[in-house]
């Protein structure tokens, strides 16, 4: 049996979309593996001014976001502090599947970050772990 031209372009036209979809939307794993929580949480600044470690988390994961993805080996370790005190210094790790581009790399963080925020609510500590990325912070130096 042969197929009318009409029909074998739609066959074609349907795989093509499939093969589109699929390494567009799947091309990297954000599903939330792992997550783990400090169960203390960090005071806020309200009135919009940021308190000292709430601070430091916020330009950490801003630092985490933007240099996991351009460092050629997809990971980023990095002590920071908005202030010059201990209290509000705070250690970040960034890591992605290596094969990641520096684009899905930059996604990827962007779900983990998100994701950080949502299951670790304002947490002194935290880490989450995705299909193809993970990100973590915490008030201390840890093993990476
Ligand atoms: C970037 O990756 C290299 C390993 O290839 C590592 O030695 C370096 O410390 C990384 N940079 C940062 C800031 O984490």
């Amino acid at each position: 049996m042969e197929m009318s031209p009409k029909w074998s372009i739609i066959v074609v036209s349907i795989c093509f979309i499939i093969i589109a979809c699929n390494t567009t939307v799947n091309s990297f794993d954000t599903d939330l593996k792992e997550r783990t929580c400090n169960g203390d949480t960090y005071p806020r600044g309200n009135g919009g001014g940021e308190l000292q470690f709430e601070c430091t988390v916020n330009r950490l994961m801003r630092y985490l976001l933007n240099f996991t993805p351009r460092n050629d080996s997809r990971w980023y370790y990095t002590v920071d502090s908005c202030y010059d005190s201990a209290e509000s210094t705070a250690y970040g790790y960034g890591e992605c599947t290596p094969t990641l581009s520096q684009q899905d790399c930059f996604n990827c963080m962007m779900h983990a970050h998100d994701d950080l925020f949502k299951v670790c609510t304002h947490s002194v500590g935290a880490q989450v772990r995705l299909g193809d990325c993970k990100m973590r912070y915490e008030k201390y130096d840890f093993a990476h």
